[in-house]
């Protein structure tokens, strides 16, 4: 069997969402919790909707979204672009770029 991600960024499978509604977690709350998905870089930009569309179609609840959060420390968006080098020096005096 061929390994199905829906959470690229912890590495969730198919399987181990299917494993957490098996094993009773049926509110998407409690599914993110128990299988880490929509917790990753992306903050589930990439997962949330899809987990949430699977739930909903095994009959789970998706009715109250669970809360995102932003990363603790801002991040310049060229860093999460890969498109420069910036180290902790600069970014502690504010010479990140922006
Ligand atoms: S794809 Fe799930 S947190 Fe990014």
């Amino acid at each position: 069997m061929s390994k199905v991600l829906v959470c690229r960024c912890e590495d969730v499978t198919l399987h181990d969402f299917e494993d957490a509604i098996a094993r009773g977690y049926v509110d998407i709350e409690s599914v993110k919790r128990y299988t880490g998905f929509g917790t990753g870089w992306c903050q589930g930009k990439g997962c949330v909707a899809l987990c949430a569309r699977l739930l909903a179609e095994r009959g789970g609840d998706v009715t109250m979204p669970f809360t995102s959060r932003p990363p603790y420390h801002p991040t310049a968006l060229a860093h999460l672009a890969g498109l420069a080098e910036v180290s902790e020096a600069d970014e502690a005096a504010g010479k990140a770029p922006h």
